[in-house]
Formats: C-alpha cells, sequence, structure tokens
C-alpha cells in the first residue's frame, strides 16, 4: 500500500485516540453499522483532503466501512496527527499522504498523490483538491462524480468558482447544513481555539482585551467562550448586521484601528486576508497575542510582520516574538495557521460526529444520484440534515414533542386569524 507520514511506529498510540474519539461519536457510529451491513458506496473511490485527526479517521473507516477505496492527504500542512496517521495505515489499510508540519511542497506532493487514485468523490476541507484538479490535474475529472466541502472557506471558493464559470462538477457545501455550522463553527470553533490558545501559551484569560475578528459562526461561538472565561471581548466587523449582532450579544464593536491599541489577545476568523496587518502592528500594545482559527494563513500579515521586525524568536512551542524597531514584542501562535488544530487537537469528536455524519451521508447520496447534479454548489439534502439532528438527540436521550394534527393543518392553512 503507497503511504507517506511521520512514522508507522506511532501507530497503536494514534489507534487508541481513534477508538477514544469513536465514544463521542454515536451518530456516525449508527452510520457505519448501517454501511457495513449495506455496502453502499461499494465500488467508489473517494479521494479525501481533510485535518488527518482522530475524528477524521472515523470518518474514513465509516467510509470505507461502506465500500469505499479511500485515501487521504491533510488540508493543513500543521493539522496531522502523526499517530493517527500511522494507525490508519497500520489498522486500517487507508493510504494516508500527511506529515504534521510538511512544508508547502510536500503538501501538494500529497494533495497529488491522492488525485493520483482517480477519485470518484473528492472530500475537501479548504478546497484545495478541487482547486488541483482544476488547475493542474483535469484528467482527474472524468472520474468524478461530485465532491463535498467541510469548510465556509472552500464554499466560498467554489462559489466563486461557479460565479466565474469555472466549476466543472457538483459540490455539496456540507458546511451548510445547520447540523455542521450551528455546531461545529460556534461550539468546535469556540472551545478548541480557545484550547489551543491555552496549551500554546498558558495565559490567563480573565481579564484581558480579547479581540476577534470576524462575528460569523466561529466568531460567535470563541465569542461566548472567551466571555466564559473572563475576557473582556471586542469584535471588530465589516458587515453592519453582524456587528449589530455583536453590539446586542453584549460585546464591544469598534474598528479594528481602536481595537489594535488595547487588545491583549488578537484571533483573526474572518476567512479573509491581510486582516491584522502593518497599520495595526505599529498601534499594537507591547506583549500583544496573535492567533488565527480561519482556514488559511493569511489573516496574518505574518511576512509584513517580520520585515517590521529586528528579532525573531521561538519563545515557546507554537509561540513566536517578533520584536519591532522600537522594541515593542508580538507574538504570533502557530505560524498563523489554525491556532486549534496546530496547537491543540481540533474541535471535539462530539461536534465532528454530526460533521462527518453529514459528509458520510452526502457521499452515499452522491452515490445514488449519479452524475445527474449540475456543476454548481449544492446545500445538504434537508433530509438528512434533519436525520442527523434527529440521530444526535436520540444519542443524548432527548426526546420531543410533536405536533398534533390540528396544529400540522393550522400551519398549512390561512383563513384563521384574529
Ligand atoms: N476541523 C476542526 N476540527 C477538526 C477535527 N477534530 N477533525 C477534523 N477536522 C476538523
Amino acid at each position: 500500500m503507497d503511504y507517506d507520514i511521520k512514522d508507522i511506529g506511532l501507530a497503536d498510540k494514534g489507534k487508541l485516540k481513534i477508538e477514544w474519539a469513536s465514544m463521542q461519536m454515536p451518530v456516525l457510529r449508527l452510520i457505519k453499522k448501517r454501511f457495513s451491513k449495506e455496502k453502499p458506496l461499494r465500488g467508489l473511490t473517494i479521494g479525501a483532503c481533510l485535518h488527518v485527526t482522530s475524528e477524521t479517521a472515523n470518518l474514513l473507516d465509516t467510509l470505507k466501512a461502506g465500500g469505499a477505496n479511500v485515501s487521504v492527504c491533510a488540508s493543513n500542512p500543521l493539522s496531522t496527527q502523526d499517530g493517527v496517521a500511522a494507525s490508519l495505515v497500520k489498522h486500517y489499510k487507508i493510504p494516508v499522504f500527511a506529515i504534521k508540519w510538511e512544508d508547502d511542497r510536500t503538501y501538494y506532493k500529497h494533495v497529488n498523490r491522492v488525485l493520483d487514485t482517480n477519485p470518484n468523490i473528492t472530500m475537501d476541507d479548504g478546497g484545495d483538491l478541487v482547486s488541483t484538479i482544476h488547475s493542474k490535474r483535469d484528467e482527474v475529472l472524468e472520474h468524478i462524480i461530485a465532491g463535498t466541502e467541510e469548510t465556509t472557506t472552500g464554499v466560498i471558493r467554489f462559489r466563486s468558482m461557479e460565479a466565474d464559470g469555472v466549476l466543472k462538477f457538483p459540490i455539496i457545501a456540507v458546511n451548510d447544513a445547520d447540523t455542521k455550522h450551528f455546531f461545529d463553527n460556534r461550539y468546535g470553533t469556540g472551545q478548541s481555539t480557545i484550547d489551543g490558545i491555552l496549551r500554546a501559551t498558558n495565559i490567563l484569560l480573565a481579564g484581558k482585551n480579547f479581540v476577534i475578528g470576524g462575528y460569523g459562526w466561529c466568531g460567535r461561538g470563541l465569542a461566548m467562550r472567551a466571555e466564559g472565561m473572563g475576557a473582556n471581548v471586542i469584535i471588530v466587523e465589516v458587515d453592519p448586521l453582524k456587528a449589530l449582532e455583536a453590539v446586542m450579544d453584549g460585546y464591544r464593536v469598534m474598528p479594528i484601528k481602536q481595537a489594535a491599541k488595547i487588545g491583549d489577545i488578537f484571533v483573526t476568523v474572518t476567512g479573509n486576508k491581510s486582516v491584522l496587518r502593518e497599520e495595526h502592528f505599529k498601534l499594537m500594545k507591547d506583549g500583544a497575542i496573535l492567533a488565527n482559527s480561519g482556514h488559511f494563513n493569511v489573516e496574518i500579515d505574518i511576512q509584513k510582520l517580520k520585515s517590521l521586525s529586528k528579532k525573531k524568536r521561538l519563545i515557546r512551542d507554537y509561540v513566536e516574538e517578533y520584536t519591532l524597531e522600537d522594541g515593542r514584542r508580538i507574538f504570533v501562535l502557530g505560524e498563523g495557521r489554525l491556532i486549534n488544530l496546530a496547537a491543540a487537537e481540533g474541535h471535539p469528536a462530539a461536534v465532528m460526529d454530526m460533521s462527518f455524519a453529514n459528509q458520510a451521508l452526502c457521499a452515499e447520496y452522491i452515490k445514488k444520484v449519479g452524475k445527474t447534479l449540475e456543476p454548481t454548489v449544492y446545500g445538504v439534502p434537508e433530509d438528512i440534515d434533519k436525520e442527523v439532528a434527529r440521530l444526535k438527540l436520540k444519542s443524548m436521550g432527548i426526546k420531543i414533542d410533536s405536533l398534533t394534527a390540528e396544529q400540522e393543518k393550522y400551519l398549512k392553512s390561512w383563513q384563521e386569524g384574529t
């Protein structure tokens, strides 16, 4: 079997991690059980570009149980858990091309190794498989039925491709399922970003000015959790509606130039580039800490920070100290890459359970509908989204009510009023 990982000797420890995550993933376990019997993915080749974590391992195992041939590369150079990668190879017989701290050249070499398998379905987190197919590997296109996309950034990229008329196959935006972004983006990013910052720095959050760039689902979750730790949360936004929501959720909202002067910790979760840049570095306090939890490492202009600095050193794992000409120090965590996956372990398994249940059921849906979809970006079918919510509640032992016949009738009628 073809693979490229750090060390196969890490496999046994990785397997325990995968088993631990599985215990928090009851919905995916149920799907795996059904897939093992029905084999709905028989004959399919799935190429995945996902964070190689213990949660992802459980998804890949589920897809394999459904009859698919699966291979995986990392969707970020810093997010691979090398033990998990080794266990996937040794115990699950799944080809993995991912090594934590791989450089960009190796990263794309690994993306290409997955594309060499001629996948029928691409499973992206950020869009690098699909963009590589479109820009460099168009011979792969003939095999493709459709792709799925895990994250906001990837969905934005694919919508731009669709708008430019260049998208050549259908994509299902798993991110847009309610059972994905309401939970993974909000509670997952909220908790795991704090986890990453604390593991990297061990700072006290209570009493700190905690500036969050972006009040989407990730920003909301992060604000909620940072506030819970006693931080003074400040939101910076460009969207008036989101800014207004942040105000009414009780946070201070101000322009980034104002926040730059008072922030102790800055976290970007916008999906955009150069959110923190030269004009802001010049205003920051000595000791300001910068981190990113958006998909790509473009949200903080680190190149600029480097060029403004007279000295740079690694002061702790994942913490780089930049000393500016005037002596102020700015600390950047995890090279500006997703801090929750670089310094911690990503979102907890209990939320990835829903995200990856959507992925597995969307793969089954793609197999079922075949090449009937248009080359556009689709939402997750509503029945899949609802089924994931239903199964998750059930796994938590929570029952809910249903409408009476009279109520159902009322909702469909318009005659009854005051
Ligand atoms: N994205 C965020 N957290 C993740 C995790 N634990 N596994 C895979 N992808 C993730």
